[in-house]
Order: C-alpha cells, then structure tokens, then sequence
C-alpha cells in the first residue's frame, strides 16, 4: 500500500485502537529517503544530530541554524513520513514571544509539519503560546538532554514516587497546554504505563518501557553508526558502522594494490584517436 503522511488526529486515532506510532531519527536526505520507503510514521530531526552528526559532546551547542539547515533535506527525503523538527536549547526558553519565532523558523524555513520542545509543567505556557499560534508541539519530559547537567547527568528519572508524581504532573499539564504528543525519555516502564493511561494524547517512548503509545529510536544509534556509548535502552538492529569500515578497507587495500579501478570501472578511448595523441 502506499505510504501517506499521517495526521495528527490520525495518530490519536492509534491510541484509541492501540496501533504502534513509530518514529526514528534523521538529519539528511538519503537517510529521510529510506525512512520514507518504510511504514514509520514519523521522522525526528532530533537535536541529537549535535552528538551522533556534528561531534559534540552534547545537545547544548547545536543551534537553530543547523537545524533548520538538517530539517530541510529530511523534509525534501520524506514526503510521505511527518516530520517533526526539534527546538535547540535555549530557542524557547528566553520568552513566549521568541519560542513562537523560533517555532515559526522551523516550520517556515525547515518545512517540519511540527515542532518538539523539552520541559514539563515550566514550559506549559510556552507550549500553549506556539500551539495558540498555530503550530503543533510535541511535548519531551523524563530525562531532558539539554538540562541534564541540571538533572544530574544522563540518568532515568522518576525511580522515586515522589519524582514519578512531578513526571505524571508534567503530562497533564503539556496535555492541558495543547501538545498533541509527549516523548516519555528514561523513565521506569511502570510510570510510562501509568501516563499513557491518563492522557488522551499519545506517549512516543525512548528508554520507557514496552507501554508507551510509540517508541522511538536515535538512528545512528540503532544502526550501529555511532559507538561512543550505546544506551542501554538502545537496540542496535544493524553494525552498518562495521560494514562502512570493512568497505573503506577494502578500498584503500584495492587502490594500494592495483586492483581498483579495473577495466570495468575505467573509460577507453579508440585505438586510432589514441594514435593521435601527441
Ligand atoms: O534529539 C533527539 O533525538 C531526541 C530523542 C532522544 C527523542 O530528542
């Protein structure tokens, strides 16, 4: 069948029936174009291309210019997947009227069909101004890459009731703010389960357990293209980072050796216009 974007009323529609709402990770535009030829709903141009793309140790100095720059091939790539564009530290978080510029940017200059934001029940009204200016916000709560060092580090949050409570707070408060989804990141599957219950609105997981509404996945981690650590939460479907090295080796061995480029991989020119050369 051919793939269509989905809606955002459709991807309520798959809570209600218990579908699983699918979303990877992209940053350019052959990956966006594989994504594309599968059945996942949803592409994030995650803040995480700092890391896994651009080297950093951190989501913090990725800016908006570089994800407008990455959100732009992903939304060329995937015309049928809905694309969800990731709001870079501190674009959101100085005033109501800057988030909603920003949000803007990513829309207008990107191309996303939506943007996402980190924070829980301190970003509420935020999430409210951009949804009022009629742009879609995916909500991110849990473990928030650009204020970890605020939390502590990369660590699972909400192990402790009273934690787990703040979490269950700040669903219903982005809920009630207008965010027509949540990213639940590094929280126990038990309390994943308990706000996929409350809400009306689905929960996309990553490190949250089997319960949340979707699940996603960082790609470069899940493909095997990145190996300064792997979370634990991460399953790596395929070492392509292993393939990619074996075919560089193979190249520079081949080219050391003679063996490449062969006849096949040359051009030729005829007998008699080779006569003629001076
Ligand atoms: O930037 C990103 O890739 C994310 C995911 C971890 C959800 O925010």
């Amino acid at each position: 069948m051919e793939k269509r974007k989905v809606t955002i009323p459709q991807l309520e529609e798959m809570k209600q029936a218990g579908k699983k709402i699918k979303m990877v990770t992209a940053y350019d535009y052959p990956t966006a174009v594989l994504v594309d030829k599968t059945e996942i709903e949803l592409i994030l141009v995650g803040d995480s291309l700092g890391m896994v793309v651009l080297g950093y140790e951190g989501t913090v100095p990725v800016t908006m210019d570089d994800m407008i720059h990455h959100t732009r091939p992903v939304v060329k790539g995937a015309p049928n997947t809905f694309i969800v564009g990731d709001m870079p530290f501190m674009s959101y978080n100085i005033s109501q009227e800057d988030a909603i510029y920003n949000a803007g940017r990513i829309m207008k200059e990107g191309g996303a069909d939506c943007v996402k934001l980190e924070g829980g029940t301190v970003m509420a009204s935020t999430v409210k101004a951009i949804v009022d200016a009629g742009i879609p916000v995916m909500a991110h709560i849990g473990l928030t890459p650009q204020t970890a060092s605020a939390l502590g580090g990369f660590k699972v949050q909400g192990k402790d009731a009273k934690m787990a409570n703040e979490i269950i707070e700040d669903a219903l408060a982005l809920e009630e703010a207008g965010a027509f989804s949540i990213v639940l990141e590094c929280i126990p599957a038990q309390v994943a389960k308990v706000i996929t219950e409350k809400l009306s609105i689905p929960t996309i997981g990553i490190g949250a357990g089997p319960w949340c509404d979707g699940q996603v996945l960082v790609t470069h981690d899940m493909l095997g293209l990145f190996d300064r650590f792997v979370p634990k939460f991460v399953k790596q479907y395929a070492k392509v980072g292993d393939i990619i090295v074996d075919a560089f080796k193979q190249y520079a061995e081949e080219v050391n050796t003679g063996v490449f480029p062969d006849k096949a991989h040359s051009f030729t020119m005829k007998e008699e216009e080779l006569e003629k050369l001076e």
